[in-house]
């Protein structure tokens, strides 16, 4: 059975190797450079410290998949939005993992008090975007040649929900 809980220090190779997995074969990240151990310490001790989730989907000791959000931007403005990122492990894919841990994110956030929730994602990744799209995301306009990564130009595009019960001003 998957079940979801938060991440610990002993889910980190697991983490890493999905994140590295996506970031040399995917175009789902737009880094070039796989990360280390340390960085992805330091990334997810930062996201706790600040009261942001870091939740990992499992089955028994397996790690199939994580989610995290975090700020938008750094202006006060956007304090009540936040921008989610999912990644599920190949082998477990098409399995309804990243449709629980998208539906993790969007709780998390309402109960957190956000306003809006925004994944960014690359317009070509019909995965994600059919995730988000079945998953009640509305999508923004695409943003066109706005990165480039295995020597071509990628779009962009903003998929997002917004709280109306956390509508109020204040
Ligand atoms: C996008 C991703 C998270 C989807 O995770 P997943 O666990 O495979 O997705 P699910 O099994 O929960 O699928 C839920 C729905 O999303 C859509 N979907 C998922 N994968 C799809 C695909 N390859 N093609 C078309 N639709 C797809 C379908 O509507 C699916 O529902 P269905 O299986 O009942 O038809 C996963 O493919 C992934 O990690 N990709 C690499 C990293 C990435 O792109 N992350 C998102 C960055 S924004």
């Amino acid at each position: 059975m998957v079940e979801l809980r938060d991440a610990t220090e002993a889910d980190l190779p697991a983490i890493l190797s999905i994140t590295n997995d996506a970031i040399k074969n995917s175009d789902a990240i737009w880094a070039y450079t796989a990360q280390t151990m340390a960085q992805r310490r330091a990334w997810m001790k930062d996201r706790q410290d600040k009261g942001f989730p870091v939740v990992v989907a499992v089955e028994g000791d397996v790690v199939l998949g994580f989610a995290s959000y975090g700020p938008f931007r750094p202006y006060e403005g956007y304090n009540r939005t936040v921008e989610h990122s999912i990644y599920v492990a190949e082998l477990a894919r098409r399995r309804g993992v990243g449709r629980l841990l998208l539906a993790e994110m969007v709780i998390r956030a309402e109960r957190a008090g956000m306003h809006a929730i925004v994944g960014v994602i690359t317009a070509s990744n019909e995965a994600s975007v059919a995730l988000h799209r079945d998953s009640g995301f509305q999508s923004s306009s695409v943003l066109p040649e706005f990165g480039r990564k295995f020597g071509r130009w990628l779009d962009l595009v903003f998929m997002y929900r917004l709280f109306e019960t956390n509508s109020h001003e204040d």
